[in-house]
């Protein structure tokens, strides 16, 4: 079948809640994806992040392959051997003490709400149905209805009411006003440290620790959704690393399993998960054995390759290359580690369109920004091969 006809199946039978860019990936190693023609790209966008370790990497595929031969689902019914080792292994990684397994990022954005709500009526003593938790505006924390009902915004909301209440948004960056927003019944404070989405938009220097100092001083949880700024990919194991903090809870997911399966998680204090018992909360696939075989190999690359290590040392270097550039179209470039937003005059798509013709894939995020967000394994080289040809296409108009 040629790409074309591909393309035409998948837009004939599937739904159209996607505008991917018309490349047809048949394979991928490392930073590199093929496509069914055999033509090269270098993958600057990683899934989202969700490939910082790189596609199919060695180490994660043996691993996993191991366990497809052992026992892929167990169920919660039953215990698993690779469980325990899972939940040792991220308190060894991040220090909290205890964890929650999800899949997608979004069940676990949904499960830290569950966690922040009921932690505020049986530990706060907040009145019955009336938790409420603050949200930035600008926010991406997944697509269900509990994320779209605090996202805000309206391509999300539109056409998708009735919404969950219990929610309220302040300005990203902006201490004061969640110090405002914040009630007697609030219980949590949801916050990406960097908001990916949103365009790679980086908080003010101070802002999250006196995030934190507020949260402690009113008995409020912080919770940091580093489901695409964590393991490595803003340059630290965790972004929320830069301001010096500790969080209340943590949720990540994408990169946890290096792109070779759904995982997510929910990392926090006991106090926080304590407040589940069996059967209020739950899935069928959460914590399977062969989704914890995946992440802790993935988990192990990330140490063992000193991935944070990588992207803060490489992203430096192509921030530095981006702003050097010279570009009519180029607005603003920023990020952190290999994560960077480049904000354009004029919509992005353009861009990244001419980008895939030149074998450079990245996509546009809130239509005037082009991401890159490389996996972590890439090299100097890969980068520089990259940024000529970014410039070529920055500089063509
Ligand atoms: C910060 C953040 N939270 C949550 C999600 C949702 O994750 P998933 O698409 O795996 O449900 C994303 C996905 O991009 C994200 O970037």
């Amino acid at each position: 079948m040629t790409p074309n006809d591909l393309i035409a199946l998948e837009d004939r039978f599937g739904a159209r809640n996607y505008k991917p860019l018309d490349v047809v990936i048949e394979r991928a190693e490392g930073v590199w994806v093929y496509d069914v023609d055999g033509r090269r790209y270098l993958d600057c966008l990683a899934a989202y992040s969700a490939v910082n370790q790189g596609h199919c990497h060695p180490r994660i595929l043996e691993a996993a392959l191991a366990q497809m031969h052992r026992v892929t689902l167990a169920s919660r019914a039953f215990r698993n051997d690779q469980l325990p080792l899972l939940y040792e292994q991220l308190h060894r990684l991040a220090g909290f003490d205890k964890a929650i397994l999800m899949n997608t990022g979004v069940e676990a954005v949904e499960t830290a709400v569950k966690a922040a709500r009921k932690w505020g009526y049986t530990i706060k003593g907040i009145p019955a149905d009336r938790a409420h938790i603050i949200v930035c505006n600008g926010n991406f924390h997944g697509r269900t209805l509990a994320a779209v009902s605090f996202s805000t915004e309206p391509q999300y909301r539109a056409g998708f009411g009735p919404f969950l209440p219990g929610f309220s948004a302040v300005p990203f960056g902006d201490a004061d006003a969640l110090e405002a927003a914040i009630t007697p019944e609030t219980c949590a404070f949801l916050i990406e440290p960097i908001q990916g989405e949103a365009g790679v938009i980086v908080p003010p220097a101070e802002y999250l620790a006196r995030v934190a100092d507020i949260c402690r001083a009113r008995n409020v949880l912080l919770i940091v959704d580093e489901i695409q700024s964590g393991l490595g990919r803003a340059g630290r194991m965790f972004a929320f690393e830069y301001d010096g903090i500790r969080p209340d809870a943590v949720i990540i997911g994408k990169a946890l399993a290096g792109g070779f399966y759904p995982v997510s998680a929910v990392l926090a204090r006991a106090e926080v998960l304590d407040v589940f018992g069996p059967g209020d909360h739950g899935s069928t696939f959460g914590g399977n054995p062969l989704a914890c075989a995946v992440a802790r190999a993935a988990l192990d690359v990330t140490v063992d390759e000193k991935l944070p290590e990588r992207s803060a040392e490489l992203g430096a270097y192509l921030l530095d290359r981006l702003r050097a550039m010279r570009s009519a179209v180029v607005k603003e470039v920023r990020g952190r580690g290999l994560w960077i937003g480049i904000e354009l005059t004029t919509p992005a798509r353009p861009y990244c369109e001419r980008l895939k013709d030149e074998g450079v894939l990245c996509k546009e995020t809130h239509h005037t920004v082009i991401r890159l967000a490389p996996p972590l394994v890439i090299r100097r080289e890969e980068i520089d091969w990259a940024l000529e040809r970014i410039e070529n296409v920055l500089n063509r108009d």
